[in-house]
């Protein structure tokens, strides 16, 4: 049997396939030109409040994070939304955008036989909808949410989990993520992982655990993990 078929790949959701700086036009039209910078410190929060809840037990869903680094973030900007712009922000959120080059590279990393999953800290309700709207469910044999263990990454119990529900081993199981502690935690818990640095200016965090292998963008995916461990020329 050709040895590829027998990887598996976690894909990272929100970050990684779904670009969670896409609502700046909407977020323009309550902070102006700050918008991104908004939308900066709403993900940064919602990241915190997600690594704080796993640390202190105190596991809410992933759109409460969502939900709380939004109130967060307009109160420290000082901008009162009413309930119904932060529900409209909130549904927006759920049809975030993808990323330009996804579909192609998903295509081209099913069809080098490799096994694809969906992995992510959103509930599986969430992020099936997330993929569908994007047109790229069919891609992935499943979602794998950290909901069902009810922690967050980079919680070593949620990586388990999902090499436990694909029936991967971790040698053969691949993470691939724009988030350095996506890519850190993968590793750290037996992984191998892909990070995907979208532009220079993007940093890896200057840990001991280093990421497997990192690429610029979906379509070096296929040959990054093909070629692990790279062959010696003979
Ligand atoms: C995800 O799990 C880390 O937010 C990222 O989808």
């Amino acid at each position: 049997m050709n040895k590829a078929i027998t990887k598996t790949i976690a894909f990272d959701v929100y970050g990684t396939l779904i670009d969670t700086h896409g609502l700046i036009e909407m977020l323009e039209h309550h902070v102006g030109v700050n918008a991104f910078v908004f939308s900066q410190l709403w993900r940064q929060k919602q990241l915190e409040y997600s690594f704080r809840r796993g640390l202190m037990k105190k596991y809410r869903d992933f759109s409460v994070c969502t939900a709380q680094a939004l109130e967060y973030t307009s109160l420290s900007f000082g901008v009162s939304l009413t309930q119904m712009e932060t529900q409209t922000l909130l549904d927006a959120y759920q049809v975030l955008p993808i990323f330009e080059d996804v579909a192609e590279g998903l295509e081209l990393v099913k069809n080098a036989g490799f096994r694809l999953y969906a992995f992510s800290n959103g509930k599986a309700t969430d992020i099936a909808q997330l993929l569908k709207e994007s047109n790229i469910s069919r891609f992935f044999i499943d979602i794998i949410s950290v909901d069902e263990v009810q922690s967050f990454k980079p919680d070593p119990i949620v990586y388990q989990h999902f090499l436990r529900k694909s029936n991967a081993s971790g040698s053969n199981a691949w993470m691939v993520s724009s988030n350095p502690f996506d890519v850190i935690g993968a590793v750290s818990a037996g992984m191998q992982s892909v990070w995907v640095q979208r532009s220079p200016k993007l940093l890896m965090d200057p840990w001991e655990i280093a990421p497997t292998v990192t690429i610029n963008g979906f379509g070096d995916l296929v040959h990054a993990i093909s070629n692990y461990p790279k062959k010696s020329p003979c």
